[in-house]
């Protein structure tokens, strides 16, 4: 199996974001002549369909999830010196928030088969920031926790959207499910953070229709979405989200079967949650290293795209580094980091892939495993 069969060759096109559809052009043209550049109605329009989407009764817009999560940590009163804490296995972008204010970051390993946070308990000292990685929901309770959700709208749990509960962070950045030229949005069900959320990002004045320093009583940003991105997220979340996060359900959960027949590593689900899976990760933790690269090179060369995401676990990264003798013990994170990797690619991610072209990448999956 040296060449690319000719059907996979287009797993390397370039297929995300999507071209836009004439309602989304539309919408942004509207945005456009209306003249109001934020906090118009394409930023309302885009948190009531986040509301409707995730079933939260709260959702306050933002330029990006980066911001929301910074956002996210003020509203809950983070300080210089606060305990945060967060797992080792992870984003940078989660914790950028955090570095900026100077909280003590606090790692925690991660539930090997998983990827997500396994601990701690909440407590009223410290803060706890936790994503939904690749999105497959963490464990924590989701009421005491932040969630940076941005991998996992679409998931749903016996049902429901992950984020009817809780505080969490989304994105609609250029990979997402939902693909704006940035943007993210905090969904709560707490009305009062909900109120903070929308004066922080706007100067940190109290909201209303003017604008002025006398309604400055707190320390903000200008963090506020353009009407443009706004018009975007707004239509896609209306009306081409629900298809795609339905096929990056499908498609996610097909490939993880396989990847579970085939004795190769996937991320364990609980029973009732069907994640969009935003990337589908795999390796063969705790082998040779012989044989993980062999592994790797044998689905390029069969003409499955691959990429990495997480090489290097927090702590060990120079600007998220834990405060001096905080250093964590965290194996599995550094095992997970090491050893595993993601199917597709973030222009042609998997939620994108036909069904024959994932049959394929199943077939292929079988057969080299079976000669590995
Ligand atoms: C898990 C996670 N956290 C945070 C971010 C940052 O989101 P944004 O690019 O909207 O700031 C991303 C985006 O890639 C992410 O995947």
């Amino acid at each position: 199996m040296t060449t690319a069969p000719a059907d996979l060759a287009r797993l390397r096109e370039r297929r995300w974001p999507p071209t836009p559809t004439t309602s989304q052009t539309h919408a942004v043209e509207m945005a456009m002549y209306s003249r109001v550049w934020t906090s118009g109605r394409y930023t309302q329009a885009a948190e009531e369909a986040l509301q409707e989407v995730t079933g939260a009764p709260h959702a306050v817009a933002f330029q990006s999830c980066t911001a929301a999560i910074h956002a996210t940590l003020l509203a809950h009163g983070a300080y210089q010196i606060m305990p945060l804490h967060t797992p080792a296995f992870g984003f940078a972008g989660t914790l950028t928030g955090a570095a900026h204010i100077g909280m003590r970051l606090l790692y925690h390993d991660v539930d090997p088969d998983t990827g997500n946070s396994v601990d701690p308990a909440p407590s009223p000292y410290a803060l706890v920031l936790t994503p939904d990685l690749h999105g497959v929901p963490h464990a924590l309770p989701r009421r005491s926790v932040i969630t940076d959700a941005c991998q996992s709208l679409g998931t749903l749990v016996d049902g429901r959207h992950v984020g009817a509960r809780g505080t969490s962070c989304w994105s609609f950045s250029a990979t997402k499910l939902v693909s704006a030229p940035d943007g993210g949005a905090v969904t709560t069900d707490d009305e009062a953070l909900a109120r903070v959320l929308r004066q922080l990002r706007d100067y940190g004045a109290e909201p209303g229709e003017h604008r002025a320093n006398a309604l400055i009583t707190r320390p903000g940003h200008n963090w506020r979405p353009s009407e443009l991105s706004m018009a975007m997220v707004a239509d896609q979340l209306t009306d081409t989200f629900p298809a795609h996060a339905a096929r990056a359900r499908d498609v996610g959960a097909r490939v993880r079967e396989t990847l579970a027949d085939v004795g190769l590593w996937h991320q364990r689900v609980p029973a009732g949650t069907h994640p969009a899976f935003h990337k589908i990760r795999t390796g063969l933790p705790g082998e040779s290293r012989a044989r993980q690269k062999a592994l790797r090179e044998l689905l390029e060369n069969a003409g499955v795209p691959t990429h990495d995401w997480g090489t290097v676990p927090l702590p060990t990264h120079p600007t998220f580094h834990a405060h001096r003798g905080d250093e964590p013990h965290v194996p599995a994170a550094a095992t997970l980091a090491a050893s595993t990797f993601c199917l597709g690619t973030e222009l042609c991610p998997p939620w994108t892939w036909t069904d024959e072209e994932t049959d394929l990448v199943c077939t292929i999956l079988e057969m080299i495993m079976e000669s590995l």
